[in-house]
């Protein structure tokens, strides 16, 4: 599939809600202003160096999938600066939560995409992509919902074009049967290898992780979590 062919594709895994409460004013104009800024065009080529997105020199590209209450990715993007942010979310509201906490910090490593994740993936160029966290995904923890799931082998193989050789796919959830779906897909796939040494590798949070939002409401209902890393080879 040429980049040509990939960008024309419409929404395929998005099935959440794209809306909640009404936005207040001063959100709507963060989204009529500030995400124009920060949004990536994906009607424009990608440039040769994806770097050069950001306004600031960063040595390194980290995609975040589904970044909910943007908590996540704004601790990751202040204590690395030198890591330029992608982040993904569809639903405005957490969009608009987002924008308003990079104007408050004054961050410029982050860029958005505020649509499905598949469109972004098939705009990005080959190993472009140095790790991606899909933390948290949505579950869809009935049996016949499992195709909505994000982890699929489709998607799989889009991570693993974007990611560079060595690049990391971290994913954290607190659903049994999506950790086991995940570690059994990405077992088929072939080219990604979890990286766990010991037994307590998979349930011990990632270096500097400050948890997310989604987390410690499944923390709240007694879930705990599991933290996966492969190794895209
Ligand atoms: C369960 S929430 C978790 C949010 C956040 N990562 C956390 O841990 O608090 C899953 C998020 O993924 C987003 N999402 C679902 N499908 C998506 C897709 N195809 N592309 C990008 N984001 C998606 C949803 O809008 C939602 O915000």
């Amino acid at each position: 599939m040429t980049p040509t062919e990939r960008r024309g594709r419409a929404t395929e895994a998005f099935f959440g809600r794209r809306k909640g409460k009404p936005l207040r004013e001063l959100q709507t104009e963060r989204m009529s202003h500030v995400l124009p800024a920060l949004k990536i065009d994906l009607s424009a080529t990608p440039p040769a160096d994806l770097k050069t997105l950001f306004n600031v020199p960063v040595e390194r590209l980290r995609l975040e999938i589904g970044f909910g209450g943007g908590e996540h990715i704004v601790h990751r993007a202040t204590e690395s600066p030198a890591t330029g942010f992608i982040g993904v979310e569809p639903f405005v509201n957490s969009m608009a939560k987002l924008l308003a906490r990079v104007e408050e910090t004054g961050l410029k490593n982050i860029r958005v995409y505020d649509d499905d994740a598949t469109q972004l993936l098939d705009w990005l160029p080959d190993g472009s992509i140095d790790q991606i966290d899909l933390l948290y995904p949505d579950p869809w923890p009935k049996k016949r919902h499992f195709k909505r799931r994000f982890v699929s082998q489709v998607n799989l193989e889009r991570f693993h074009r974007v990611l560079k050789p060595g690049g990391s796919f971290c994913f954290a959830s607190d659903i049994d049967t999506y950790v086991n779906w995940t570690l059994l897909h990405c077992r088929d796939h072939g080219g990604f290898a979890w990286t766990a040494k010991y037994a307590s590798d998979w349930i011990t949070p990632y270096a500097g992780w400050p948890g997310t939002r989604y987390e410690a409401k499944a923390k709240r209902e007694g879930r705990t979590s599991a933290y996966l890393t492969f190794r895209r080879v």
